[in-house]
């Protein structure tokens, strides 16, 4: 089978394994838990992340039951996020994971759930943390 250059970057020749699959603390406040599915299929991701006071993200767990495409959306992202800004994880859309992953179409869905998946953490993080906003965060 071929592997698209973007995804043998990203998955290197000889590790292919998913990059922070696992979970964290959900009881800790610093940790946003997004928990989404795609009606598409009935594929569920989980993706947490972990937060500093600045407001960047320092740590990123997923779990995915679902097809190969959407485990590797979830893994690329947490690779991604990590050591981003909140706001700036806020953006990612789900052709910056499908592009890196050279997605086909029909796959688009499941990058799709790993963009809702890290807008539904941030929002969770946000929910546990009423006083911090985009615009009090250290640093902005
Ligand atoms: Fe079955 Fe996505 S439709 S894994
Ligand atoms: Fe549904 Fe991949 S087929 S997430």
């Amino acid at each position: 089978r071929v592997t698209p250059p973007a995804a043998r970057r990203f998955y290197h020749e000889k590790d292919i394994r998913p990059r922070n699959p696992g979970s964290l603390d959900k009881s800790d406040p610093a940790v946003g838990t997004g928990l989404v599915g795609a009606p598409a299929c009935g594929d569920v991701m989980k993706l947490q992340i972990k937060v500093d006071e600045s407001g960047t993200i320092t740590d990123a767990k997923f779990k995915t039951f679902g097809c190969g495409s959407a485990i590797a959306s979830s893994s690329y992202l947490t690779t991604l996020v990590k050591g981003m800004r909140l706001e700036d994880a806020a953006k990612i859309k789900n052709v910056d994971i499908s592009k890196e992953l050279c997605l086909p179409p029909v796959k688009l869905h499941c990058s799709m759930l790993a963009e809702d998946a890290i807008k539904a953490a941030i929002a969770d993080y946000h929910t546990k943390n009423p006083g911090i906003t985009a615009s009090n965060l250290a640093g902005t």
